[in-house]
Order: structure tokens, then sequence, then C-alpha cells
């Protein structure tokens, strides 16, 4: 299901609200939150709903989808730090994993949390942005389909990107979900916001399933919802009827 809202607030209040209703459904459902800066103002409003108090947190497992290599525990540049600041800091104690970026063996850090993930039972609900190229989590284009966690090598326009969004250069390799991980999901969101989301969104929606577009994938997934501003739908509205995704 494609919904398009009016702006970036209306995307986070309506993924912050999904978040919320799965919480009350089901206490302990494990959850895949993404960073970057459109979960942003979803973050905000679900704080905002936790002060309600009618969700119980502690049973909740929320788990991160990647994380750069390589940095210390507590770098700013690190996803570990954002989720602190925007959300963790922010709710009380809740039971929450991410990929240790500081771990002396990357590579088995990112099996041990595929392991983690599957005791889990897998995500209940999955959130995710996607870039410019198409990745989601730090999936970049040729990614295979049926990867798990692992650890990526990022592209150069990623790398760019991500450095210039928060000043500093980021780190080449990042520890990310694999893709078949992510379509576990029992249910997935993706959120995109602003016009230069727009021609991604188009080739994303009706363009062919190919790991070159990774999000092209969740076209095959049976309960994905797609909460775009009116910027990132700019280029789909003209073809509405022709989206491959008009699953409930
Ligand atoms: C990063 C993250 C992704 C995120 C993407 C888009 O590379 N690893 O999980 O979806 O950027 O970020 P933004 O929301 O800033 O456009």
């Amino acid at each position: 299901m494609v919904k398009i809202l009016k702006n970036p607030e209306e995307v986070g209040l309506e993924a912050a609200r999904m978040l919320t209703r799965q919480l009350i459904h089901k206490p302990n459902s494990a959850v895949a939150l993404p960073t970057g800066s459109t979960p942003l103002k979803m973050y905000k409003a679900f704080v905002k709903f936790t002060e309600f108090e009618i969700v119980e947190l502690e049973d909740v497992h929320f788990f991160n989808l990647d994380e750069y290599v390589g940095l210390t525990k507590d770098d700013p540049i690190s996803y570990a730090y954002y989720m602190n600041v925007n959300l963790f800091s922010r709710i009380g104690k809740v039971n929450h994993d991410i990929p240790r970026t500081d771990a002396a063996d990357s590579e088995k850090e990112a099996l041990e949390y595929e392991e983690k993930i599957r005791r889990a039972g897998g995500f209940d609900l999955c959130f995710l942005g996607i870039g410019i190229d198409g990745h989601i989590g730090f999936n970049e284009p040729g990614t295979s389909f049926s990867s798990v966690t692992h650890v990526a090598k990022l592209h150069s326009s990623t790398i760019e990107r991500n450095s210039k969004l928060i000043g500093k250069v980021v780190p080449k390799k990042a520890i990310t979900v694999g893709i078949k991980t992510i379509m576990n999901s029992r249910r997935i969101v993706l959120m995109a916001t602003g016009i230069e989301k727009s021609k991604v969104m188009l080739q994303f929606l009706l363009g062919d399933v190919t790991p070159e577009l990774p999000a092209s994938v969740l076209q095959l997934h049976p309960k994905v919802t797609i909460l775009l501003d009116e910027e990132a739908a700019d280029k789909i509205k003209s073809n509405a009827s022709e989206f491959h995704l008009i699953n409930p």
C-alpha cells in the first residue's frame, strides 16, 4: 500500500502511529529501526506517544538495521549514538540491539547479530528508509537478495552523502541486516520524504525487481506500506494506477 501524506511531519506521525499500534497489539514485538534524517520525525512523534503511557515497553525488542564499522563506542558518528540521542534516552529503559561498531571481528559480529534476530523470532515490524540509489539498511545496489546480516562496503555516493549530512567523514564499511532478513519481517514500512527521493521512488515502485535497486525486492513482500510525502511522491502521482505494490 502506498500512502501519500502532506509533509515529513505527517510521514513521521503516521509511522509512529503504526509502531504504537504494533506494540499495543503485541507488546513483545521485535522491531527493526532505521537511521538517517527521514526517521527523526517518527522518533519525535513516538516519544510523545510514550508519554501517554498506553504502551508497555518492557517486552519490546528493538534492533537497529545497521551500524558503521570501526568507530569507538561513543563516537557521535555512530548509529548507536544517534539512536541514544533521538530515541532511547527519551523513552526509558528498553531492550535494544545494534551491531557493535568496535567489535574486534566485524564478520563474526554480523553473524552473531543475525543469530540474535533469529532468536527473537525475526522482525514483527521493520521500518526502512531508502537511499537515493535504492539502498535499504546498508544493502547497496548489487547486494544479493539472499543476503543475511553481513559487512557491507559502502558506495562512494553513500559515503559522500552521509558525510555531508553530518559534516564528518563516515567509515567505508558497515554491518547491515541483510535483504533476506528484512524480507522475513512480518510487516514492513518504508518511509521517504523530500524531492531528492522522487526519482528512486519511481524506479522502485514502477521498475523491475532487481538487485541493482535493492528496495525493488519489496514488491515481492506480502505486507508492505510505503509512506511518502508530497515531494517524494512527485514523480509517481501520474502513474498511480500502475504501482506493483497494491497489497494490503
Ligand atoms: C543511510 C542508512 C539507511 C537510510 C539511508 C537514507 O545510508 N544506512 O538506513 O535509509 O541512509 O537516509 P536519509 O533518511 O537521511 O535519506
